[in-house]
């Protein structure tokens, strides 16, 4: 089938309490895992990029990578969604270059500027058959490229999100209940330490996720830094030379009870790169002889896989939903 918006997947979602995964693609091997696991496993998927992304790698090169995935895996519903997009022209870039989903982030502006913005692109995009995504509140971590400190950072407001989904017409929500982005969600001090000396972050907001949905009945809601950075990973990049200490991420528990609830796409990123990076460095250690891209980018694909494989059958639930 040809490339897809989110409309019928959320819609399947909200009513079958779980989430697609929404996991960026940077370069080919990445793309390759995620959808050989997608594939395999019968999922539905949201393949999503980035300003940093079309910056390395090329909008026409990203999206000609996006459809060849869609060729070699015809069964399975496939959206290819601009990531945190930061204005309305790289919107419209998105949208009048093949994207069928786009999300204009404006949360980081006051809250009518942040209507106005979204409104336009909403306009723009529903004119040419495309979904919208927008935020409302703000995550801290990095964003993009915005650098937002914990103490910048705020949960959503419940009391505010009718207003701004009527006003603006987006097709689902972003909303900030605790999630962070990158690899370092919590500093030390915001967690407990569990008995292996491991940091447990602070739980998520569930009341604002449900005072939300309340106010927002059957409407999809998204979560954005919901990596969980796996701490075998972490272990392997820092016993292969890495230096990554007290990297924390979301318990998978909380992002699976969230999909239970209204949240429909479950951002997914940092995960994979550790994946990468844990997986070719481990390599490089065991064999510092070799220098062909294709002997260390294989394995780092296959755990790539592996992962996206996990996330969707213990995580997300939406193994056997495409
Ligand atoms: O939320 C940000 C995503 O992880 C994308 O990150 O801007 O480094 O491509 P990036
Ligand atoms: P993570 O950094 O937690 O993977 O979040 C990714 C994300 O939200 C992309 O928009
Ligand atoms: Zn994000």
């Amino acid at each position: 089938m040809p490339l897809v918006t989110t409309t019928e997947m959320f819609k399947k979602a909200y009513d079958g309490g779980y989430a697609i995964g929404a996991f960026n693609v940077n370069n080919m091997e990445i793309v390759q895992g995620i959808t050989e696991a997608c594939r395999e496993e019968k999922a539905p998927v949201i393949l999503q990029v980035s300003k940093g992304a079309r910056a390395y790698a090329n909008h026409t090169y990203l999206v000609k990578l996006v459809e060849a995935a869609v060729i070699e895996c015809p069964e399975i519903p496939i959206a290819l969604h601009l990531d945190h997009g930061p204005d309305f022209e790289t919107c419209k870039a998105c949208i009048d270059g093949g994207f069928t989903s786009v999300m204009i982030d404006a949360s980081s502006k006051p809250f009518a500027e942040n209507i106005e913005i979204t409104r336009k692109v909403v306009e723009y995009a529903h004119d040419h058959g495309v979904v919208v995504e927008a935020e409302l509140g703000t995550l801290a971590g990095i964003e993009d490229d915005v650098k937002v400190a914990a103490h910048a950072a705020s949960y959503t407001r419940p009391e505010e999100v009718e207003e701004f989904v009527s006003k603006t017409g987006c097709d689902s929500l972003a909303i900030a209940i605790g999630t962070s982005h990158g690899a370092y969600k919590f500093t030390a001090d915001q967690c407990t330490r569990n008995e292996k000396g491991i940091l447990v972050p602070p739980p998520l907001r569930f009341d604002v996720l449900e005072e939300v949905s309340k106010r927002l009945p059957g409407f999809p809601i998204v979560l954005h830094g919901s990596s969980s950075v796996p701490q075998d990973y972490v272990k392997m990049i820092n016993e292969n030379g890495g230096k990554m200490p007290d990297a924390v991420g979301i318990p998978e528990e909380q992002l699976r009870h969230a999909a239970e609830l209204s949240v429909c796409k479950i951002n997914i990123d940092s995960d994979l790169r550790l994946a990468m990076t844990g997986t070719i460095r481990a390599f490089f250690n065991e064999h510092p002889d070799k220098f062909d891209p294709r002997e260390y980018l294989k394995p780092a694909r296959a755990n790539i896989k592996e992962l996206v494989r996990h996330k969707l059958v213990d995580v997300l639930g939406c193994a056997g939903k495409a």
